[in-house]
């Protein structure tokens, strides 16, 4: 990545007017807030566990995936403590001093540490967030060097934790999912287990002119499933329905789960990775934990077996999860967006 100004620098000073590489208005990705009043399907994983309402429930995550890709996750077991503590972890970070974040600032070429997200070229766009992106899981995968140590104290125990929280209910959500596709649920669950897990933190600082920028310009996720927590009750995520922006609004103690790229390929088609980008607001800092869950290396990305017949053709190359993430940064294999669909 190419190194850009950090957005709360500028955002603390006194702002006129925003700079204009920020600026939207030519390619038109900005929010017009309230395109539409649609509520994005929330569920209940208390009610997926069950047997009363296990089938009713799982109805309802199928169709979720099918026609939205996105849905809120209440009910769930993960440890509120350690969400709300990483929650704490990520503000008092982002709250730190210019010179502390820079000790674990990208470096070129990579994703990984503290800055912006794919900053290519000196005249791009610039998404109106910070963000510090993370490998977790597997431990051996962490580099250190760009973990907080110290400042925030035990942001790293903290991150510890919250990452074995997701994989753990990633893990049982793509069992769930599986089942609803008809697939071997455990062989799906076993493969997220032993899967890899990256966090990226965000903070969008408040924006005197919201409706001309971008927290996080439209995409669809490349993982198996991605999944969010918001630290707050500031909306800001917004998901791509029918041609329309729908706002998320954050539901305590929920999980927004969406369905990545990867798994629309192992399901063929039946479930879409839903475009998605984040707003940004007038009068508060706006803060978010997003986990990225891709399965383990060995993981064939491909449409699953069972969903082939002579009705239904593989709509998607199979590709081995190395092959799959070396396509998605080099883009070659793959369509504009990141997905392999055979030619
Ligand atoms: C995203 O997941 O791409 C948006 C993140 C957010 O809502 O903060
Ligand atoms: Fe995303």
């Amino acid at each position: 990545s190419i190194p850009v100004p950090s957005v709360k620098e500028i955002a603390s000073q006194p702002l006129l007017a925003v700079p204009h590489r920020y600026l939207r208005d030519a390619d038109g990705d900005y929010p017009t807030a309230g395109d539409s009043s649609l509520q994005v399907p929330v569920l209940d994983m208390a009610r997926l566990l069950d047997p009363q309402f296990h089938e009713f429930e799982l109805q309802k995550l199928h169709d979720a995936c099918k026609n939205w890709g996105i849905f809120q996750l209440t009910g769930h077991e993960v440890c509120d403590e350690s969400v709300k503590s990483m929650h704490r972890k990520t503000e008092e970070f982002f709250d730190l001093s210019p010179e502390v974040k820079k000790l674990y600032a990208q470096k070129s070429g990579s994703l990984e540490g503290y800055g912006q997200a794919f900053v290519i070229s000196e005249d791009q766009k610039l998404e109106w967030c910070d963000m510090i992106f993370l490998k977790a899981i597997p431990v051996h995968a962490r580099k250190l060097e760009f973990w907080p140590e110290q400042q925030p104290h035990q942001f790293r125990e903290a991150l510890h934790a919250y990452s074995h929280d997701m994989r753990k209910i990633a893990s049982s959500i793509i069992g769930f999912i599986a089942m609803a596709l008809g697939l071997d649920a455990k062989t799906l669950s076993k493969a997220f287990e032993g899967g890899s897990y990256d966090v990226r933190m965000n903070c969008y600082p408040p924006c005197p002119e919201p409706e001309r920028v971008i927290g996080i310009s439209s995409h669809a996720d490349i993982s198996g499933i991605t999944l969010l927590t918001d630290c707050g009750d500031i909306p800001g995520l917004q998901v791509l329905k029918d041609g329309q922006w729908v706002f998320i609004e954050p539901i305590t103690n929920s999980i927004v789960v969406n369905v990545g790229i990867i798994m629309e390929v192992v399901s063929n088609g039946i479930y879409k990775a839903p475009y998605h980008r984040a707003a940004v607001n007038r009068k508060k800092d706006r803060f978010s934990i997003v986990t990225f869950c891709y399965p383990d290396g060995k993981f064939e990305i491909k449409p699953s077996e069972q969903l082939i017949n002579s009705e239904s053709v593989a709509l998607y190359k199979s590709l081995t999860y190395d092959e799959y993430m070396q396509s998605f940064y080099e883009r070659t294999k793959l369509s504009d967006d990141g997905i392999p669909f055979i030619d």
